[in-house]
C-alpha cells in the first residue's frame, strides 16, 4: 500500500510519499520560521503550517501524480505541546505558543503548589513547554482570548483537523499537555479542572495507529485521490521519529539531535520519575509508554552560532577537520532555557574561556560538545528513573554530521547508529501510523537498515565524562545570570 507521512516541524514541514516496501518515492518540504517577540517567547502562526502542508503535497502531485493518487492513508507527525486556540466557529484565536515557549514558569509554580498529584497522574513535572501552563498564562494575561477558548488543539491536531474536519488527538501527543492520565490514556478531569480547563475544550482521544479520520473531498480532488485516504491518530514527533526506527519495545532507544535534542526509551509500563526532569509520556501505538530526556536547543544552537558567525552550517563544520582535540572552549546550550534535568525557564546560555588566539573553529566545537554533555545530563537523569541504555539509534538533522555523531557516542559511551531515511524520520514514522490506521499489523514493521556506526573511542569517552563533570559546573553560574 501507499502511505504519506507529513511532519510539522518547528523549521519546515516535511511530506514523504511512501510506496509498497515502505520506500520512500519522494520528499517535499517547505521552511518555517519561529517569531518570537519578546525573550523566552516562541510563537508561529498555524496558518503557516496549512499552507506548508498544502505545498508540499502540491509538489508530490506534481511530480507523482500516479503514485499520490493510490495513496491510501495519511499520518502525520508534529512539534509537540504547542497551544492551538480555537473559537467556537473554529477561528484560530492567537498565534500558536510553541514547545519551546517558556514564559509561563510562574503559572507551573503555581500549579505544582494547586495540586500535588501532578506528577503521579500526568507523570511530569509542571515545564512552560507543556501545553497546560500556556493556557494558565493566557487566562492571566489575555483574559479576553482564554474567554473565547473553545477548543485547544496540539499543532499536528489542527492541521489534522483542516485535513478530516473532526477534532481527534492521539496519546503521544496529549501525553504532553498535562491534561492527560498517562496511565490510564485518557483526560484527566481533575487536572484540567486544576488548570481551569474542561473535557469538552479537549478533542477526542485515538491511538496514534487508529483511523481518526477520512480526508475532505475538496483535499481529495485537490490532489486527485483516486479513493477519500484514511487519516491516521499520527504522534508526538518524538514517537513517530521512534515508530519510523521501529522502537516499539522495552529498552528501545535513539537520540534525535533536532531543533530540540532528545534522548528516548521505550518502556513497557508507565514509568513516571519527574524529578530529574524525565518526561513519562505514551507511545503513539497502545500499551506501550516511553522515558525521554528533552533539551530545548540541540541543532538550534549550531544554527543559531551559524547565524551569529555569519556562515552557513556546513561550512562551520568543515572548518573543525576530522577528530579534533577537545575544545578549549566551553559552551552550555541553554539559549532558551532548559528542560531535562534542570527544569529552569530562566537560565540562558554561555561561551566560557574564550582565547583571543583561538580560531572559530574552537567555538563550533565547543557548541558540539556542549550539546553533547547535556545530553550526557539527560542520559544521567534516565539512568536515575532505571533507564540504562546499551545503544541507541540517531536521527535528526545533527545526526547528518559524522563528526557531531562520533562526538556524541564519545560522551554519551554509547554505540550510536544512523539509519537510512533518517533526514525524514519523523515524517516516515507518520507514514508508518498511516499504513498501521489501513490494516498492517505492527510486528511488519521493519528496523530501517543501520547506514553506518558510531562506536565510542575508549580514551575520548573517559576524558569526556572527566570534562562533562567540570561542565556540569557551568549551570549553577549561569542559573544565577539567568536570574540576574
Ligand atoms: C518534546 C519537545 C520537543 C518537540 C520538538 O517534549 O518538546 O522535542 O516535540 O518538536
Amino acid at each position: 500500500m501507499i502511505t504519506i507521512g507529513i511532519d510539522i516541524g518547528t523549521s519546515s514541514v516535511k511530506s514523504a510519499l511512501v510506496g509498497e516496501g515502505e520506500q520512500v518515492l519522494a520528499s517535499a518540504s517547505r521552511p518555517l520560521s519561529v517569531s518570537r517577540p519578546a525573550s523566552g517567547f516562541s510563537e508561529q502562526n498555524p496558518q503557516d503550517w496549512w499552507q506548508a502542508v498544502c505545498e508540499t503535497l502540491d509538489e508530490l502531485k506534481a511530480g507523482h501524480p500516479a503514485e499520490l493518487a493510490k495513496a491510501v492513508a495519511i499520518g502525520l507527525s508534529g512539534q509537540m505541546h504547542g497551544a492551538t486556540l480555537l473559537d467556537a466557529r473554529g477561528e484560530v484565536l492567537r498565534p500558536c505558543i510553541l514547545w519551546n515557549d517558556t514564559r509561563s514558569a510562574a503559572q507551573c509554580e503555581r500549579l505544582t503548589r494547586a495540586w500535588p498529584e501532578l506528577g503521579a497522574v500526568t507523570g511530569n513535572l509542571a515545564m512552560p513547554g507543556f501545553t497546560a501552563p500556556k493556557l494558565m498564562w493566557v487566562a492571566e494575561h489575555e483574559p479576553d482570548v482564554f474567554a473565547r477558548v473553545a477548543h485547544v488543539l496540539l499543532p499536528k491536531a489542527y492541521v489534522n483537523w483542516r485535513l478530516c474536519g473532526d477534532k481527534v488527538e492521539e496519546m503521544s501527543d496529549a501525553s504532553g499537555t498535562l491534561w492527560l492520565d498517562v496511565a490510564r490514556r485518557d483526560w484527566s478531569d481533575a487536572a484540567l479542572a486544576a488548570t481551569g480547563m474542561r473535557r469538552d475544550q479537549m478533542p477526542r482521544l485515538v491511538e496514534g495507529n487508529a483511523v481518526a479520520g477520512e480526508l475532505l473531498p475538496q483535499w481529495v480532488e485537490r490532489w486527485g485521490f483516486e479513493r477519500p485516504p484514511l487519516i491516521a491518530g499520527g504522534a508526538g514527533d518524538n514517537a513517530a521519529g521512534a515508530v519510523g526506527l521501529g522502537a516499539l519495545h522495552a529498552g528501545d532507544a535513539f537520540v534525535s539531535l533536532g531543533t530540540s535534542g532528545v534522548l528516548w526509551a521505550t518502556t513497557a509500563a508507565f514509568a513516571p520519575a519527574p524529578a530529574r526532569a524525565v518526561h513519562a509520556f505514551c507511545h503513539a501505538v497502545p500499551a506501550t509508554w516511553h522515558q525521554m530526556g528533552v533539551l530545548l536547543s540541540a541543532a538550534a544552537s549550531l544554527s543559531w552560532w551559524a547565524a551569529m558567525a555569519g556562515s552557513g552550517e556546513a561550512a562551520l563544520l568543515a572548518e573543525i577537520g576530522e577528530k579534533p582535540a577537545p575544545s578549549r572552549c566551553w559552551f552550555a546550550p541553554y539559549l532558551s532555557g532548559e528542560r531535562t534535568p534542570h527544569n529552569d525557564a530562566a537560565v540562558r546560555g554561555g561561551f566560557i574561556g574564550l582565547d583571543s588566539a583561538a580560531p572559530r573553529a574552537e567555538m563550533t566545537l565547543a557548541v558540539l560538545e556542549g550539546v553533547a554533555y547535556a545530553m550526557r545530563d539527560a542520559q544521567q537523569a534516565l539512568a536515575g528513573a532505571g533507564t540504562q541504555l546499551r545503544e541507541a539509534d540517531l536521527i535528526g538533522g545533527g545526526a547528518r554530521s559524522p563528526l557531531w555523531s562520533q562526538i556524541m557516542a564519545d560522551v554519551l559511551n554509547l554505540p550510536l547508529h544512523q539509519v537510512a531515511e533518517s533526514e525524514i524520520g519523523c515524517a516516515f514514522g507518520a507514514s508508518r501510523l498511516a499504513r498501521m490506521a489501513a490494516g498492517a499489523p505492527l510486528h511488519s514493521l521493519a528496523r530501517p537498515a543501520r547506514r553506518r556506526s558510531f562506536e565510542p573511542d575508549p580514551e575520548r569517552a573517559a576524558l569526556h565524562a572527566e570534562r562533562h563533570a567540570h561542565w556540569q559546573t557551568l549551570y549553577p553560574m549561569l542559573a544565577r545570570f539567568g536570574r540576574a
